[in-house]
Parts: C-alpha cells; sequence; structure tokens
C-alpha cells in the first residue's frame, strides 16, 4: 500500500520488504547476541568505562550491513560501529543501526538489551525493528501502520482501556545516567533527577518513579508499549532512536526535544522527550509541558 505523509513520500521505497527483511536480521542479530559470553572486564572503552564496544557488537554490526548492502545496494547505511564524523546523516534513505542498544546491560548478562535497526527518508524514520532476544520481544512498525509486538499484538498494549495521561505524579517515566559523567550536562540531568523526584511541596514533581532500562530503543517501546508514560534522555544518538520513534509515533506517542520549547525533536538531536499515547492525546501536551518546567538546566551537545 502506497503511503504519502505531509512530509515524506515512500510509496517507491518498498517499505513492506524492508519491514520484513529488518525482522529476519533482528531475529539473526538475536541468535550472535544471546550466544555471545561477553566478560564483564573484557569490553573495550570508547570514550570511558560506561562507554563500551564488544567483538560482538562489531560482528553484529558487520552481518547486518552485509546483508542490507547485498540486499540494497542502493540506500546508505549509518551505523554506530563504523559511523565517522565526516559523514553525516544525509536525506538520502538510509538505514540507521545499533547492533547492541544496550551494550552495558549486554556485558552484565543484564537481559535488557536489543538490536535496533531503523530506516529513514530525509531523516525522518520509516521504519523501526527492535529485538530484545533475551525476552524474544519484538516491536516493530512501518509508518502510517500501526505499531506491533511480536507482529501481531497493537501497541499500546491496553488498546481501548488505555488510561489518559494526568499529570507527573501519577507517572512512571525513563531516564538515563549515559556515560557522560561531568560538566553542564551531568549537572543538568542529576538537578533534573531530583526535581522530579522530590515532593510537591519542595518544588518537585513526585513522579511515581523513575526507570533506566539502559538502552533508548527499549524506553521507546516501553513508552509506546505504555508500560512508561515518558522517557527523556540527552546523549545518545540516532541509531539509538530511529527505530523506536518509528515504533512509539505509530503507537500514538509523541517525541519532542529534551529543551523546553520546541514541539519537533530533530533525529540528530541527540536530546529527546518522548511521551506514549493518551486517549484522544488527552493530557499528552500537559505532561510534556510540566516535564519541561521541572528541567533544570539544558542539555547540550
Ligand atoms: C546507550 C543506551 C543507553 C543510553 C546511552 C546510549 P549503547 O547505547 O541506549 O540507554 O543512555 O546514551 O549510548 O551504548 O548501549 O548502544
Ligand atoms: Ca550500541
Amino acid at each position: 500500500m502506497a503511503t504519502k505523509s505531509n512530509d515524506v513520500e515512500t510509496s517507491a521505497l518498498g517499505l513492506d520488504d524492508i519491514h520484513e527483511t529488518l525482522i529476519e536480521i533482528a531475529y539473526k542479530a538475536g541468535d550472535i547476541i544471546t550466544g555471545a559470553l561477553p566478560a564483564t572486564n573484557g569490553a573495550g572503552s570508547k570514550k570511558n568505562s560506561a562507554d563500551l564496544v564488544t567483538e560482538y557488537d562489531r560482528a553484529v554490526e558487520k552481518m547486518i550491513s552485509t546483508t542490507l548492502a547485498e540486499k540494497y545496494p542502493h540506500y546508505k547505511f549509518h551505523g554506530e560501529e563504523t559511523y565517522d564524523p565526516a559523514h553525516p546523516l544525509t536525506d538520502d534513505p538510509t538505514f540507521i543501526v545499533d547492533p547492541i542498544d544496550g551494550t552495558v546491560n549486554f556485558v552484565h548478562s543484564f537481559p535488557c538489551a536489543c538490536v535496533s535497526l531503523g530506516f529513514a527518508v530525509k531523516r525522518i524514520p520509516v521504519v523501526g525493528v527492535v529485538f530484545n532476544p533475551f525476552n524474544q520481544t519484538l516491536y516493530s512498525a512501518v509508518r502510517g501502520r500501526g505499531a506491533f509486538m511480536n507482529r501481531t499484538t497493537r501497541l499500546p498494549l491496553k488498546g481501548e482501556s488505555l488510561e489518559p495521561l494526568s499529570g507527573l505524579s501519577n507517572a512512571l517515566i525513563s531516564v538515563e545516567w549515559g556515560s557522560e559523567r561531568c560538566g553542564k550536562n551531568w549537572d543538568t540531568k542529576l538537578r533534573t533527577f531530583a526535581r522530579l523526584g522530590q515532593t510537591k511541596d519542595n518544588g518537585g514533581a513526585m513522579v511515581r518513579s523513575m526507570r533506566s532500562m539502559g538502552s533508548a530503543a527499549l524506553n521507546l517501546c516501553a513508552a509506546a508499549a505504555g508500560t512508561i508514560d515518558l522517557y527523556w534522555e540527552g546523549g545518545c544518538w540516532e541509531w539509538d532512536v530511529c527505530a523506536g520513534w518509528v515504533i512509539l509515533t505509530e503507537a500514538g506517542g509523541i517525541i519532542v526535544d529534551g529543551n523546553p520549547g520546541n514541539w519537533q525533536a530533530s533525529l540528530e538531536g541527540r536530546r529527546y522527550l518522548a511521551a506514549r499515547a493518551s486517549p484522544q492525546a488527552i493530557g499528552q501536551k500537559d505532561i510534556v509541558e510540566e516535564f519541561w518546567s521541572h528541567i533544570e538546566g539544558r542539555l547540550e551537545y
């Protein structure tokens, strides 16, 4: 079926075929990931000891890029482990891939990691496949066609019974520590976390609680499923969010800038605030504005 949305024409791109291919690749990647035996002290550091890469990240990315190059030689590839700052993302149809999102979890055998396979056109995510092989959960979406868990369960999980969003004090939210552990962004995160958790009498939002899944893609999928209400992060990259972005927005969620004021997040913006769906969008904008009002400082990347 042809899909024309207001900003990107996708009918000639074969999105269904790409969706099926990405699902096949995700299962293959899952076998590599679950068959691996990473050592907690054997992972290589990129920027520091919280920013890791293993031989498995590289092997999975190689398998993915080789398979995609054979099947779709005309589309570009943008993967975390082969990213070269001299070749940033363009408007061309591009696969945007994180071979293992949640590498710290993977290294520690904490079962919350996934392969994240996105496809974007004009920097707009249009196909997304996220697979956590540890619990065999597949999330996928094609722009304009809805989002699904394990191919058949439509997201959000509660469907028509989903409750409206009703403010931060009733919300379970996800935040991430990230790997940058000093400076202005670190300070902004810590002060914001404190305010989000604090009682209202003390100027806080008193959120129900905060979670850190250790994977941007799985945070976005949890918001798509409706099992968390909001997800805020600064510092992650387009390969962390591209696939989850389609899954979230197809499930009725929204993704806005992680700094206050901008309702349209940019794929490469490295600052994101995602909110789950809400019936008739009730409370969706309100909760975003409430969250923005509790950010202490600004995220700068
Ligand atoms: C990381 C995860 C984590 C987020 C970091 C990302 P990686 O990706 O998505 O949740 O906090 O910003 O870099 O390193 O596991 O692919
Ligand atoms: Ca990764």
